[in-house]
């Protein structure tokens, strides 16, 4: 029997209630309902299609106590039922992953030959040259990141909190968890159910503030 999971809160409301959380309560996410969000995470939009984005999955006290050590000792990381150490694949733009999504594209009737040939023949000058990004961590950490504001409305859209964190020690994770060099950690993201209180909502800049109309620092009117 497949189950049809539908989540109990609407997009505007997810947006707006999700909050990054500094407690955890240890109830468990339900196995169909962390796969869910895993799924619909996924579905991140990506340069060519390439995916970079690789999540390791913590699930185990002791695997959290190992990374919260590498985390300045944030206590959230220990608490939170699972911990994904968000990551980005810097071989996502080997020929070895473009053949892969090559052939993902052909079993969703989604490719052509000439297409095909277009990804074969520019993707790796793209990557040679990379007119479009200074490194190649740039390159991982604006996918992986994309995917990770995804995960975080989805997982609210299902009831779970979230909390995006960047204060941690990259080498020591690489170190614990087998992360190979050419793969670069974009984030730790905590998902479970907040401990209430969750911290007073600090405010988001206005429109006015950060959007600009057709030049830098231009003002940009609706
Ligand atoms: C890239 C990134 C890194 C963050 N790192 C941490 C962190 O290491 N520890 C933490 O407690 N919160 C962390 N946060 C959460 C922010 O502090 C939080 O999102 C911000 O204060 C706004 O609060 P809100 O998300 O509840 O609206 C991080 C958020 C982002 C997006």
């Amino acid at each position: 029997m497949t189950i049809d999971l539908q989540p109990t809160t609407g997009l505007k409301d997810s947006i707006e209630q999700r909050r990054a959380a500094r407690a955890f309560r240890p109830d468990p996410i339900p196995e169909v309902i962390l796969e869910e969000i895993l799924h619909l995470g996924l579905r991140s939009p990506s340069g060519y299609n390439l995916q970079p984005w690789r999540f390791v999955i913590l699930r185990q006290q002791e695997s959290k106590d190992t990374l919260k050590s590498c985390a300045f000792d944030q206590a959230q990381i220990a608490q939170a039922p699972v911990v994904l150490i968000c990551c980005g694949d810097r071989a996502a733009s080997s020929t070895e992953n473009i053949e892969a999504v090559i052939k993902l594209g052909e079993t969703h009737n989604a490719m052509t030959e000439q297409f095909a040939g277009y990804m074969r023949s520019q993707i790796p000058p793209f990557f040679e040259h990379h007119p479009s990004f200074e490194s190649l961590e740039s390159w991982t950490n604006r996918h992986t990141m994309l995917a990770v504001a995804h995960l975080m409305i989805v997982a609210r859209s299902f009831g779970v909190d979230s909390c995006p964190m960047e204060g941690f020690v990259s080498a020591q994770v690489k170190t614990a968890f087998k992360i190979p060099d050419t793969v670069d950690i974009c984030c730790i993201l905590c998902l479970g159910y907040a401990d209430e209180p969750l911290k007073p909502f600090g405010g988001r800049f206005g429109i006015e503030q950060v959007c600009f109309g057709e030049t830098y620092g231009e003002l940009f009117r609706l």
